[in-house]
C-alpha cells in the first residue's frame, strides 16, 4: 500500500486499471487539442500528480506549441518529476507546474478560464456528494464556456460511482461527449462541454476539499 501520493503514482507501473485509465484520459486529451480552434488552447489540471497524463500528450501532439497550461499539485516530489518533463519537451515557457493547494481558487488566477480543464483521481477523493456538487458548481470558474472537462472516478464494492457523477454532469448542463470504463470494468473516464457561462470571480475561495488518502484512493 502506497504510503504517500509519490508512491501511489508507482502504481502506474503495474495497475492496470490505472493504465488503461491513463491511456484513456490521454485518449481525451488529444480529442480536446484537435477540436480547438487555431491559436491558444489554455489547460488547467487539479491534483495533477507529477502531469503525465497532459505531457504524456503534448509529447506526441501537433498543437503542443499552442498549449499554456498550469498545473497544481501538492506533493513537492511530484511537482520536481513534472518540472522535469516539460523541461525535457522544451515546454517550459508554456507550461508551469504550481506546487501549491489546487482547492484552493487563488492558484487559478491568470490561468482560467480554461479550454481543457482535467479533474483526474480527484472525484473519488471528495467525501461525499455534496463534495462533488460543489466542485461540479465551482467548475465555472475554471472552465470556458465550451471547455472540456476530463474527469475519473472508480467503482468499489460493486458500486458503479461514475454513474453518479454522469447524473450530476447532466443536472449542472454539462454535455457529455463520451464516457468509457476500463476494460477492469471498474474505472470510468468521461469528457463533458461545460455549456454555461464564466465566472470570473470565484463562488468561493475553496472549490472544494480533497479528503482521500493514498492507501485507499479511488
Ligand atoms: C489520485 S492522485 C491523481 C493524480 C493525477 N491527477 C493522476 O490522475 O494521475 C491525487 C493527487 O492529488 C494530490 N493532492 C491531494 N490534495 C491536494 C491539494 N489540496 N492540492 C493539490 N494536490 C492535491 C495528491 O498529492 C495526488 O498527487
Amino acid at each position: 500500500m502506497p504510503k504517500d501520493w509519490f508512491e501511489w503514482h508507482d502504481l502506474y507501473n503495474t495497475d492496470a486499471k490505472l493504465q488503461q485509465r491513463l491511456e484513456i484520459v490521454r485518449e481525451y486529451i488529444a480529442y480536446s487539442l484537435d477540436a480547438s480552434p487555431a491559436g491558444t488552447i489554455q489547460v488547467v489540471s487539479v491534483c495533477a500528480g507529477d502531469g503525465r497524463d497532459l505531457l504524456g500528450t503534448l509529447a506526441n501532439h501537433p498543437r503542443a506549441q499552442d498549449v499554456y497550461a498550469r498545473l497544481v499539485e501538492l506533493n513537492p516530489q511530484l511537482v520536481e518529476r513534472g518540472r522535469a518533463t516539460i523541461e525535457s519537451l522544451g515546454l517550459s515557457k508554456q507550461i508551469e507546474f504550481i506546487n501549491g493547494d489546487a482547492t484552493s481558487a487563488a492558484n487559478y488566477i491568470g490561468a482560467v478560464p480554461a479550454d481543457i480543464v482535467i479533474v483526474c483521481g480527484v472525484l473519488g477523493n471528495l467525501a461525499d456528494e455534496n463534495e462533488l456538487n460543489r466542485l461540479l458548481g465551482n467548475l465555472s470558474f475554471l472552465s470556458k464556456k465550451g471547455a472540456f472537462v476530463l474527469w475519473t472516478r472508480g467503482h468499489s464494492q460493486g458500486i458503479a460511482y461514475s454513474e453518479t457523477v454522469r447524473k450530476y454532469f447532466r443536472e449542472f448542463g454539462f454535455e457529455e461527449i463520451n464516457f468509457q470504463l476500463t476494460a477492469t470494468g471498474d474505472m470510468g473516464v468521461g469528457i463533458h462541454r461545460y455549456l454555461g457561462e464564466t465566472l470570473s470571480v470565484p463562488k468561493e475561495q475553496q472549490l472544494f476539499v480533497f479528503s482521500g488518502v493514498p492507501n485507499k484512493a479511488r
